[in-house]
């Protein structure tokens, strides 16, 4: 029977998940469809169900139900476990649903894909402390990173992010933007800078020194003013494309087995995006 897969949240109809794995369906000549559903939150448990008893073999799960999904799965990877938040779904031969977060690993193999490990033992700033940051903060420590320094408007939720990692501590904006120059990673999670959402920039990045390392999750635009000015202070910048292809790559991978190409990917959605 032909496999199929799918992504689940509301809005939807922007995700671009379904371009990026029916053409990885394709290159790897596997017969299997990848559709977008428009799912409201009330009607989650439903959809979870019809989803299973229409022979789904995976999907997505984005906002906002990346937490509210949990108690209709039947089990979760460490990554879900960890995050409290689910962003793939994957049906095991028995029907079983197993949950798991590949939003954070995604981080840390784009940041990889480019630089390199060579952002390894330095000191980080994570600018953010909701979803996303959590996911990135978990990854980057799993992965040998850090010490890292949290910072957020809301400073409570940094003191919260950092007492569940090992070595973490917070800091608030203001402190963060003083001691800017001493960090050699800086990853920017939170909303300031999407488009249409909200312009401006988290903090003032002025004193971020010119071999800093520094990356932002969004990827629409491009380049956030953030970024923008990060690299015309001298620094290495890295966007939210590459994120995106390698959450999607880790859930491709846990559903076929097989890892798609992500180089080419990145450039052609930067081409779509740009
Ligand atoms: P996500 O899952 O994408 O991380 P989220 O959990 O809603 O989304 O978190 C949004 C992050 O952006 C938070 O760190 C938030 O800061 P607060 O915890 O203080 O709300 C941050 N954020 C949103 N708007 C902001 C703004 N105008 N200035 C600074 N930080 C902002």
């Amino acid at each position: 029977m032909k496999k199929w897969y799918a992504v689940i949240g509301d809005p939807i109809a922007q995700s671009m998940s379904p371009g990026l794995h029916g053409a990885w369906f394709d290159d790897n000549a596997i017969d299997a469809t990848y559709i977008p559903l428009h799912i409201q939150a009330e009607k989650l448990e439903q959809a979870v169900e019809s989803l299973k008893s229409l022979g789904c073999n995976g999907w997505n799960v984005t906002v906002p139900h990346k937490n509210a999904i949990i108690p209709f799965l039947d089990r979760l990877d460490p990554s879900a476990e960890q995050m409290g938040a689910v962003n793939t779904v994957h049906v095991l031969p028995d029907g079983i649903l197993v949950g798991s977060n590949t939003d954070g690993l995604g981080f840390v193999q784009s940041l990889e894909e480019a630089y390199g490990e060579q952002c390894k033992g330095r000191k980080v700033l994570l600018i953010g402390a909701g979803g996303a940051a959590r996911g990135i903060a978990f990854a980057l420590e799993h992965m040998g990173y850090g010490p890292i320094v949290i910072t957020n408007r809301t400073v409570e939720k940094a003191q919260q992010l950092a007492a569940n990692l090992e070595g973490a501590s917070a800091q608030s904006l203001a402190e963060a933007e003083e001691t800017l120059a001493d960090y050699g990673l800086i990853v920017q999670t939170t909303s300031v800078g999407m488009n249409f959402a909200q312009e401006g920039m988290p903090l003032n990045p002025k004193n971020i020194a010119a071999d800093a390392v520094v990356a932002d999750i969004i990827y629409n635009p491009l380049e956030t003013e953030f970024l923008e000015q990060a690299r015309n202070n001298g620094a290495k910048t890295l966007n939210g494309v590459g994120m995106f292809v390698h959450q999607g790559a880790l859930a491709f991978q846990k559903w076929t087995g097989i890892r798609p190409a992500t180089e080419k990917t990145i450039e052609k959605i930067t081409a779509i995006v740009g």
